[in-house]
């Protein structure tokens, strides 16, 4: 199959941003087709490490990037991101660079209203506070200001008001000052001589691609139980992040997405509140948290950690259309005497081999386990299967039958060329 959709099987974290950058070299254009910069994927080359929220990991293998539709996009952000990978030695220009014209903009209002709402609110979501929960508000309520829109000062101006007209009651209960149009659109003609090189009809580009034979790899952000209609509502963020969004997000139709890579780690994490019934608040916890340097790069907050859960990425595996996983972090289960992997549930006296919908239940989950037996010897780094201890090559086939996917990629270490590659997305 020509084109390859990574996503995240779980909820975010499982090295997107590694695997993407690994795959790009086989791949002529990259494209972000969801979400914001609420994303961080980081990067490891040799000594250089890389943390992008909102530009495709292929920029950093020069490839072709495009910031698609689906996209909410801070477009001071996204300058200063391009300024820090330029201090990197990635220079990123509209030739490599293209974004969607048709994207929407998140506004430093959206960001005062995401705050200041986790502020006031009893029961938090624990946000990365970038404003974009309200900037896709704002798109599906039809008044959202658009990339094309910085090129018409009069389409902006109405926009603008229009814009205020629904954020000054708003701002007003939450206590925030009143937001002033015409130094709205100052800061925003300021910025856009800036940011309209970038701007083009991407649907149409990605079109020519793939009637030129192109590959496209598209990168998701977030994971599937973050989804805003399949994940752990309302503790979500709001985009659909499942693979089919890649479609939509980036105007390339059904086909487009191709074989869908899940990103999986081998234990599970989560930031932010909501429901993990596999959580551990134990020393194994602190130990996996420790090891896996789970720390969000967004935001610095300590990732909370727990075992695998099976049941959760098997339903991942039918919400994505999942073809295979790149199973990430294999490494940070290195000495720990015995693992375990959640198969299923008990809600009450109830069996269950899903994660049900309702809040409530989600909450009460009590996770059945399988234990394994671990590893005393390191993965760390390996780079052959051949290379793995038996009881590791036992835990990565079980979670294959476990969760009814094969995998295709297995990473050892967050640095690029520590992956050891079982079949190539790009040929399945
Ligand atoms: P993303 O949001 O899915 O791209 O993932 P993040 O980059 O936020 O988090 C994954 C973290 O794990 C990053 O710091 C990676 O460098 C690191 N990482 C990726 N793969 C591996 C691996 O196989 N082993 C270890 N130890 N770290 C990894
Ligand atoms: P990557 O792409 C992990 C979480 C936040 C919060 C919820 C809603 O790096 O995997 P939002 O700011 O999106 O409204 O927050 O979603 N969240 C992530 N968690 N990885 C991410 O991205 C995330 N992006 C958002 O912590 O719980
Ligand atoms: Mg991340």
């Amino acid at each position: 199959m020509a084109n390859v959709t990574v996503i995240g099987a779980q909820w975010g974290d499982e090295g997107k941003g590694k695997l993407v950058d690994w795959l790009s070299n086989r791949a002529d254009v990259v494209v972000r087709f969801q979400g914001g910069h609420n994303a961080g994927h980081t990067l490891v080359v040799g000594n250089q490490t890389y943390k992008l929220s909102l530009l495709p990991s292929g920029v950093v293998q020069g490839k072709l990037s495009v910031i698609g539709n689906g996209v909410v996009v801070d477009p001071w952000h996204l300058l200063e991101e391009i300024d820090k990978l330029r201090g990197q030695g990635v220079a990123i220009t509209p030739d490599l660079l293209v974004l969607a014209d048709n994207a929407c903009l998140i506004l430093p209002l959206h960001r005062d209203l995401d705050r200041a709402r986790e502020a006031a609110a009893t029961q938090k979501i624990g946000t990365t506070g970038r404003g974009i929960g309200p900037a896709y508000e704002d798109k599906v309520g039809r008044r959202a200001i658009r990339v094309a829109d910085l090129a018409d000062r009069e389409a902006l101006e109405a926009k603008i008001d229009r814009l205020l007209s629904h954020h000054g009651p708003l701002r007003r209960g939450l206590g925030l000052p009143e937001a002033d149009p015409a130094a709205m659109l100052a800061e925003l003609e300021a910025m856009a001589p800036k940011i309209l090189p970038y701007a083009k009809p991407a649907w149409r580009l990605l079109d020519e691609q793939v009637k030129a034979g192109k590959r496209v790899l598209f990168e998701g952000a977030q994971g599937a139980l973050l989804d805003v209609d399949h994940g752990t509502y309302p503790f979500v963020t709001s985009s659909n992040t499942v693979a089919g969004q890649a479609a939509a997000g980036s105007g390339l139709g059904p086909k487009g997405p191709g074989y869908v890579l899940g990103i999986v780690k081998a234990y599970t994490t989560r930031v932010g509140e909501g429901p993990f019934p596999t959580e551990l608040t134990d020393e194994v916890g602190r130990h996996l948290g420790e090891v896996g340097r789970e720390v969000g790069t967004v935001t610095g907050r300590s990732r909370r950690c727990g075992w695998f859960d099976a049941a959760l990425v098997r339903q991942s595996v039918a919400l994505n259309g999942i073809g295979g996983i790149a199973l990430t972090k294999l490494d940070v289960l290195d000495g720990l005497p015995t693992l375990k992997i959640c198969i299923g549930y008990k809600l009450g006296e109830e069996a269950l081999d899903y994660l049900p919908a309702g809040l409530k239940a989600q909450g009460q989950l009590v996770p059945v386990y399988e234990e394994m037996e671990g590893w005393s010897e390191t993965t760390q780094g390996a780079r052959s299967w051949r290379d793995l201890p038996a009881n590791a090559v036992k835990y990565v086939r079980r979670i294959e039958e476990l969760i009814g996917a094969p995998v295709a990629l297995l990473s050892t270490s967050p640095q690029r060329d520590d992956t050891i590659l079982m079949r190539d997305p790009f040929q399945d």
